[in-house]
């Protein structure tokens, strides 16, 4: 399994870092196979998955229960596991209580939190007591009510200042790596410049680090609320609607179950039973 330090090497020798959000086991274990570099159990699980508008209603259970599956489905590729809405804000104590159940119950690698201005503590809180954390600056989507919605974030210079210093704040405080989300490609490159620590970047630009996905948009799994970032590499939900059509079809037919998925009784057993 990589490491944090791994993904620091990969950026100082210029290796971009795959991450792809997996919220169960056969999709950790597609995952694992395809050999990404890690994996995050995305709070954004409430959308793809769970089928909320956004990540708000997602609890600390929700993620534990998700990351669990993942853990099973990716022993040797290192899962970070987002920390839900409002678990790392109140004080101090809750933030370090929330991570180390996901620590502990699920197995995971590390912890992602979104934001700086109030974070940062937490960020360093979390880092001293043992637990790797990865920030997550620009479009946040925990704050979209904040925000005004889903949308394109620092898209001004001065922004990008702040977001740049964000980002330094992140990595002064221990973070070992930073998700940049939906931002100008140009902020990217610069905020990528100034850390050591490697930027993760999804609707951000190839100047990123490294790049994540969400799953069910990379495969077109059913996932009708795709951003313009997005790019499916290919498009099951078609394929599978088609295949359960299929099956639909053939029991209203009597085609399915046929012969060669049924089973027999062996011939003098078969006689005894209507004997
Ligand atoms: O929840 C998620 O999937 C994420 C990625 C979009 C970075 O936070
Ligand atoms: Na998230």
């Amino acid at each position: 399994m990589k490491t944090t330090l791994d993904f620091l090497k990969m950026k100082e020798s210029g290796e971009k870092i795959t991450m792809v959000t997996a919220y169960d086991y056969p999709s950790a274990k597609a995952a694992e196979e395809a050999g990404t570099d890690m994996i995050l159990v995305g709070d954004s699980l409430g959308m793809v998955v769970l089928g909320y508008d956004s990540t708000v209603p997602v609890t600390i259970e929700d993620m534990v229960h998700h990351a669990k599956a993942v853990r099973r489905g990716a022993p040797d590729t290192f899962v970070v596991v987002d920390m839900p809405f409002m678990t790392y804000h109140l004080s101090r104590e809750e933030t370090l209580k929330a991570a180390a159940r996901i620590m502990q119950e699920s197995g995971a690698d590390a912890v992602k939190l979104e934001g700086a201005k109030g974070v940062i503590t937490m960020i360093e809180a979390l880092v001293d007591s043992g637990i790797p954390v990865m920030a997550h600056l620009g479009l946040t989507p925990q704050s979209a009510g904040v925000l005004g919605g889903f949308k394109v974030q620092a898209k001004t210079a001065e922004q990008g200042k702040q977001l740049m210093a964000d980002a330094i704040s992140c990595e002064e405080a221990g973070a070992f790596s930073i998700v940049l989300e939906c931002i100008p490609q140009q902020i990217t490159e610069r905020v990528s410049e100034q850390c050591h620590i490697p930027t993760v970047g999804i609707g951000a630009g190839v100047q990123a680090d490294g790049q994540v996905l969400v799953y069910h948009d990379l495969i077109g799994y059913g996932e009708h609320r795709v951003p313009k970032f997005v790019k499916k590499y290919t498009d099951v939900y078609p394929e599978i609607v088609k295949a359960i059509k299929n099956y639909h079809d053939e029991v209203k037919n009597k085609e399915f179950p046929s012969p060669a998925h049924s089973f027999n009784l062996k011939e003098e057993e078969r006689i005894a039973l209507y004997g």
